[in-house]
């Protein structure tokens, strides 16, 4: 039986994020995997990439050796067979948790040599899931689909072929009436909801099984 881990890199838990992240887990379940599935919130406190060189010597070399709570997860992801990371947009950019994975989980591949540039010798299909306040259709304007397009390059390149899933416009609160926010159409946030949203997860769940088929 083929092994996914999947990673919430949004500290909320059964939000937007979340569900996309388990959309596609569900997907990559019903198609027989066996799916593991990691919340960075709930994880023992870590920290990104300490610049140790530690994954560039003998005996752990392509391996981070920072013992935080990411280490887990880069265990985890190190004997599975697909990978689904998921990552609210914050300030134009991910999530400083999925940063924190980011860096570890490629730089210990870096090997600094030019003969051999990975010590990662298998490549997992990975599937990027991002959610965002901004609506999908001004990515371009706003540079998401070049922020996005980064990640998923050196994902791509460093742990193997990777797909993106978006979802935008997201409810980002159950009841917007406690704030005084006037940039967003509350009714609208509703509608995106109820009529988007299901098919944004729907092909999460779609990409999710792709990993394992
Ligand atoms: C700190 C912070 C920064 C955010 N920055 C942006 C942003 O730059 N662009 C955007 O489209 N949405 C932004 N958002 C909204 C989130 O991307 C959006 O609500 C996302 O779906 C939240 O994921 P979650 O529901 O899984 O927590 C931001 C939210 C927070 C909390």
């Amino acid at each position: 039986m083929k092994k996914v881990v999947a990673v919430n890199c949004s500290p909320r838990r059964g939000w937007n994020t979340d569900l996309l992240v388990r959309a596609a887990a569900r997907g990559a379940e019903n198609a027989g995997a066996s799916v593991q599935i990691f919340d960075l919130n709930l994880l023992e406190p870590f920290t990104g990439c300490a610049s140790c060189f530690g994954c560039k010597l003998a005996p752990n070399e392509g391996r981070c050796v920072c013992l935080d709570g990411l280490y887990p997860v880069l265990e985890a992801i190190r004997t599975a067979d697909a990978l689904i990371l998921g990552t609210p947009v914050y300030l134009s950019n991910v999530s400083s948790g999925f940063h924190a994975l980011y860096e570890r989980l490629v730089f210990q591949n870096t090997t600094y040599q030019k003969e051999r540039p990975s010590y990662r010798t298998r490549r997992i299909p990975v599937l990027l899931a991002v959610t965002s306040g901004v609506a999908v259709e001004n990515y371009g304007a706003m540079g998401y689909d070049a922020m996005i397009e980064s990640y998923r390059r050196i994902l791509d390149r460093s742990v193997g072929e990777t797909k993106v899933v978006t979802s935008g416009d997201v409810l980002q609160v159950s009841d917007y009436s406690r704030f005084n926010w006037t940039l967003f159409d509350p009714e609208a946030k509703k509608k995106g909801r109820q009529e988007r949203f299901p098919k944004d997860l729907e092909q999460a769940e779609k990409l999710g099984a792709g990993l394992v088929e």
